[in-house]
């Protein structure tokens, strides 16, 4: 859409993040997703992820979500102002709580499983493992700890506050995330380094009705070049 054609509005929020990091993971998404696809993203915030994926790929429909009123009505501005038909309007979705029926090609959680109860990852991981097609893929970005250990002072200090802000929060381990997955049927793809020491997290659900099996990954390695920001 032309720059004048733009309206900004007060509940537009802003996240620099976002900006910085969406073009990275929509280059990830990219490379894991059909160019058809149906996708439920959770914690969608401010609702700039949405609309840049969305955007790019005219053939997902794009279904955001969060659960507070701020980010619901950041993400409706940014759709109405600047969205393509294929953004819906964004749902109230609490991962813990009931979740839309019907089968999704992609659900799409970004830092949302280290700024949350663990709780809300065993839900989506368990909601991921029953509402997923076979071969569907559930999606995380964060930091996360690789075997126990921090991968960058920058984390060990993130994660510290990130608990002092709320205990129950921090940067999770991904083994401990992984073996959650496969008792739901998740088996991890790939691993992808991201800008500031991120990750990108691709999980398929394995095929039909093989729930229960798949904790073990064929390969839990880092994959492809650092993508840089
Ligand atoms: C750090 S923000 C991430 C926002 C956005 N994905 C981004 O990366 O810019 C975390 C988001 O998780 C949402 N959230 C927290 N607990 C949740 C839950 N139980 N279910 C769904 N969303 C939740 C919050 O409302 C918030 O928008």
């Amino acid at each position: 859409m032309a720059s004048s054609d733009f309206t900004a509005s007060p509940a537009m929020r802003h996240s620099p993040a976002a900006v910085r990091n969406r073009q990275p993971i929509l280059e990830v998404l990219q490379a894991v997703l059909p160019e058809q696809a149906e996708v439920l993203e959770l914690a969608s915030g401010s609702g700039e992820h949405a609309l840049h994926c969305a955007t790019a790929m005219p053939g997902w429909r794009w279904q955001p979500s969060d659960l507070d009123d701020e980010s619901l009505a950041s993400i409706e501005a940014w759709r109405s102002a600047c969205g393509p038909g294929n953004l819906a309007s964004p749902i109230r979705l609490d991962a813990t709580r009931e979740w839309p029926s019907g089968k999704l090609d992609a659900i799409v959680a970004i830092n949302l499983v280290h700024i949350s109860p663990w709780q809300v990852t065993e839900a989506l991981m368990a909601r991921a493992g029953e509402t997923l097609i076979a071969n569907g893929v559930l999606y995380l970005y964060g930091p996360y700890r690789r075997h126990g250990q921090h991968t960058s002072a920058s984390n060990a200090t993130f994660d510290a506050d990130l608990q002092r802000r709320d205990p129950r929060w921090g940067v999770r381990d991904l083994d401990r995330v992984l073996e959650l997955a496969g008792r739901h049927g998740l088996v991890l793809e790939r691993v992808v380094e991201m800008p500031a020491n991120n990750l990108s997290v691709v999980l398929r659900r394995h095929g039909s009705n093989a729930v229960g099996n798949a904790s073990s990954c064929d390969d839990d390695g880092i994959h492809g070049p650092t993508m840089s920001a």
